[in-house]
């Protein structure tokens, strides 16, 4: 049998994507748990989900530190007190540290809001209709020092409408945050996910490919 892997997911705000995994996991019966969930804001709405799910939460305030260094070696602490396998951020919105990040080299994913490596950095929805791109989407990825620019493991992209504002393009998106996240999460918990220069493959996904290919 798997041993079951414990998972930490880093939250700012709302949390929604932290909830997308949380009920998937459970739905799914992922060989995993999620032990923790942990903000760098004491008013995250996204902790009350996860104490109401009976999830333990942490609270580690980054304006309480002085230096970058100080608060990710505070977090770190933190998340690794839950002795996790893997941790997720879902919109922590921070910069690490390299040092944190090699910490959890290969064991650190997150979701940008855009199709990486367009529109790093922030207002993604906003640049995305001002550039006048017709297709928008999100990025999972392995979390490098170089920000956003890690290893891309899935995608998802949605058509951006002639009438869109921000808040329409951001809900379409969002919702397929919602189903891509939870299914890069399982495959990293799954061990189905290897990076070779740069480029991850899904392991069992390059099995079918091949055997459809060998059929057709
Ligand atoms: C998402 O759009 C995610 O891509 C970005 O921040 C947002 C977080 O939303 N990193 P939520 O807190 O998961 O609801």
């Amino acid at each position: 049998m798997r041993a079951m892997k414990n998972i930490v997911i880093l939250i700012s705000g709302r949390g929604s994507n932290m909830e997308a995994i949380v009920r998937t996991a459970r739905a799914e019966q992922w060989p995993a748990n999620i032990v923790a969930v942990i903000s760098n804001r004491a008013n995250a709405a996204g902790l009350n989900y996860a104490q109401q799910q009976g999830i333990a939460t942490a609270v580690v305030e980054n304006t309480a530190y002085p230096t970058r260094e100080s608060f990710d070696t505070a977090l770190q602490a933190t998340i690794d007190q839950f002795a996790p396998d893997i941790v997720i951020l879902a919109g922590f919105m921070r910069i690490l540290t390299a040092p944190f990040v090699a910490h959890y080299a290969g064991r650190l994913l997150n979701i940008h809001p855009s199709l990486l490596p367009s529109f790093t950095g922030l207002s993604t929805h906003r640049r995305a209709l001002e550039a006048g791109v017709k297709i928008h989407g999100s990025t999972v990825h392995f979390v490098t020092a170089d920000l956003d620019h890690g290893p891309i493991i899935a995608q998802a992209a949605v058509p951006v409408l002639e009438e869109d504002d921000e808040a329409t393009l951001a809900a379409r998106v969002l919702a397929q945050e919602h189903i891509i996240y939870p299914r890069a999460v399982r495959w990293l918990v799954e061990d189905n996910l290897s990076i070779d220069q740069g480029r991850v493959t899904v392991k069992t996904v390059k099995k079918t490919q091949k055997l459809q290919a060998e059929i057709t």
